[in-house]
């Protein structure tokens, strides 16, 4: 019976797109968090009973009072019964206040466990997660939804449990004073029930579409507000019509605002209403009964005291199962992140990489980025159904191998998969048939944080977080001293830089790096990974053309970074592909041609053409110091 209603209650509140059965196996995964706080939880217990008790006793005490003074009993009894109900009214703060301090403390508790668990599994998902989920809707799990999902367990403790018990108790007191007096009083209990059903669903209803429309906001600010998105909004958008939309959803959160305390003020009056009407009927019927002699004058008392204390609960309940409900969503909605399996994830028996140089191998290999479906959610995506475009094969039957201490390039058109190639070395993404292989070893079988320290990258982006210079250098080596860092950006040409800015190696570098120029940018994650001294160097060249004399100061920073390591390196430049000892030439996820850059000149194919065409726009002096200076990097 409670679970039918708690389902249709649950069916009520949500809305369309997320129409899924509420189950059972959230209650009891919710359990799973009890057993760290059972301490605690126990504490709790015992002061909401004892509370129960102490304030049910209060109404009986003072119908004892009426009774002594109607009786004419001595005056001691009567202040003595008054102090012991002071003593009580003491107890009963004291207790309360206890009660609430154990409820915020297993609450916030959860808070803590919840946040860690999501955090930790967020951070275990594989880059594939990221590329489809928005910033925002994630953080607004991570932040109102884990709290929503603490305010379901605090009330259903503070509210639920000293409530029921609260109730239970009454119950039993007024029963044994006058079961007909309570049968009576309880005759009006539909005429709230009802209602009260009704205002919990349309409560519920607003709630969830208030904090729908609250991750709506958060998503659009984040976005908005963070420097690309800022740059790309100040070029393209159009202020006053972001706004007005923003307006909308604001005043619509307004409305809701007012709306649902509106409906949550009428449910209280309504339910004081129908209290106070159930107190005349225990005034009338209860008189009656005391001038026939079947009552105590004192027992009245009683009753009508302890009908506020049956009431009272009562509305506590009612109106604490909305918010449960509500709640219980957001524990969903926790939970669906948790449920998510990070698709890459150590097996049982990885192992480390042997010493030494380290050979890249690639086998065979075919690669689809991975579906929406295997990687993501809608509602995190902030789109109705997941796109079902994943399973193009991007890379077909790729194979091809960078001895140790060699420097492979890899050259072909936009969009002909060497991000892609370049993704497989440090096992970003997994692939469908064939296999990546590090110094012979299948990546699926080594520990992550093995490759991790093999593998250096540098993305066409160059991404640093908004910390100081310093943070982000440290990002590859925790414990590297100024001096190691100083002598790293002096070898990837920009130490001048750091050093000319007045707070030099403690200048944020402003959200993702935007305080710096593209290619002080590249440069710096260039020093980043020397401090890393990977074995194995991935590097993906900005596109960005560069003016010559930032063209070659990053030009000798990839010297520094590639001598003495096997690098795969997506060239832009002349100079790298001339130094390269293989070239390889993808287009449409295949090689279609391989040799060094004589060799596949006198072919006069593909790469023929994208010399002509893409190299030979890069000045020549650049080049030529560049050259030399590649072959002169003093490796680590
Ligand atoms: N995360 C992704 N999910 C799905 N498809 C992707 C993803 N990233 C890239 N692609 C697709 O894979 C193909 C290869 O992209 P890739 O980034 O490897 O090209 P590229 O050779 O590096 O191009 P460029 O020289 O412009 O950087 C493209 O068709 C692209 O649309
Ligand atoms: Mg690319």
């Amino acid at each position: 019976m409670e679970t039918a209603a708690w389902t249709s209650m649950y069916h009520a509140m949500i809305t369309n797109e997320e129409r899924r059965p509420f189950s059972w196996q959230t209650v009891r995964r919710i359990g799973a968090f009890v057993p760290a706080q059972r301490g605690s939880l126990t504490a709790f217990l015992v002061v909401s009973i004892a509370g129960a008790f102490v304030a049910v006793a209060t109404p009986v005490l003072a119908g004892w009072v009426v009774d002594a003074i109607i009786e004419g009993d001595s005056q001691r009894r009567v202040v003595g019964l008054a102090l012991l109900i002071a003593l009580i009214a003491l107890a009963e703060g004291a207790l309360g206040l206890l009660g609430w301090w154990l409820s915020s403390r297993i609450g916030e508790r959860l808070i803590l466990d919840l946040r860690t668990t999501v955090f930790d599994h967020v951070q275990s998902m594989p880059i594939a997660f990221f590329t489809r989920t928005r910033t925002g809707a994630l953080v607004s799990r991570l932040n109102n939804d884990v709290i929503g999902a603490q305010r379901a367990f605090s009330d259903v403790l503070s509210r639920v449990v000293t409530n029921v018990v609260m109730l239970v108790l009454t119950l039993v007191v007024m029963l044994g004073i006058s079961w007909q007096l309570t049968l009576a009083a309880l005759t009006l209990l539909p005429v709230f029930l009802v209602p009260a059903r009704f205002i919990g669903r349309r409560l519920a209803g607003l709630q969830r579409e208030s904090a729908q429309l609250d991750a709506d906001m958060a998503t659009r600010m984040t976005e908005r507000f963070s420097a690309p998105g800022a740059m790309l909004a100040k070029l393209f958008s159009r202020p006053a019509e972001e706004s007005r939309e923003f307006a909308v959803r604001a005043s619509r959160v307004r409305d809701i605002g007012v709306k649902s305390s509106l409906v949550q003020a009428s449910f209280v009056i309504a339910l004081t209403t129908v209290s106070a009407l159930a107190l005349a009927l225990v005034y009338g019927l209860g008189g009656s009964l005391a001038l026939t002699g079947t009552l105590q004058a004192g027992s009245v008392v009683s009753m009508a005291l302890l009908l506020t204390r049956l009431y009272a609960p009562l509305t506590e309940l009612a109106s604490a199962r909305v918010e449960i409900m509500s709640a219980l969503v957001s524990f969903e909605r926790v939970f669906e992140v948790l449920d998510l399996a990070p698709l890459i994830t150590d097996s049982p028996d990885a192992t480390t990489l042997p010493d030494g140089p380290l050979s890249v191998e690639f086998r065979d290999v075919r690669f689809a980025y991975p579906s929406a479906e295997a990687v993501s959610l809608a509602s995190l995506e902030d789109v109705a159904v997941l796109d079902e475009r994943a399973g193009i094969e991007i890379l077909h039957d790729l194979d091809f191998r960078i001895e140790a201490g060699q420097l492979v390039a890899l050259v072909g058109s936009s969009g002909a998969g060497k991000s892609t190639i370049a993704a497989l070395v440090p096992r970003l993404y997994d692939v469908d048939a064939g296999t990546v292989l590090l110094g012979g070893l299948d990546v699926r079988g080594l520990r992550a944080d093995a490759i991790q320290a093999a593998v250096g990258m540098v993305t066409q982006d160059g991404h640093l977080f908004h910390e100081s210079v310093r943070a982000n250098l440290r990002l590859a080596a925790p414990e590297a001293d100024d001096e190691e860092l100083w002598e790293a950006l002096r070898r990837a040409h920009v130490a001048d830089v750091i050093a000319a800015l007045p707070d030099g190696l403690d200048t944020v570098v402003g959200e993702r790096g935007y305080r710096f120029s593209g290619g002080e940018r590249q440069r710096l994650t260039i020093a980043r990974l020397l401090l890393a001294r990977p074995r194995i160097v991935v590097l993906d060249e900005a596109t960005a053309h560069l003016d010559s004399e930032s063209e070659s100061a990053v030009q000798a920073a990839l010297g520094e970074a590639l001598s003495g390591r096997t690098a795969l390196v997506i060239a832009h430049r002349l100079s790298t592909v001339r130094e390269a000892d293989q070239i390889l030439v993808v287009e449409d996820g295949r090689i279609v041609e391989r040799g060094t850059h004589e060799e596949l000149l006198l072919l006069g194919g593909r790469y023929e053409v994208l010399h002509r065409t893409q190299f030979s726009t890069t000045s020549p002096t650049a080049d030529a110091d560049t050259t030399e200076q590649l072959h002169q990097g003093s490796g680590v």
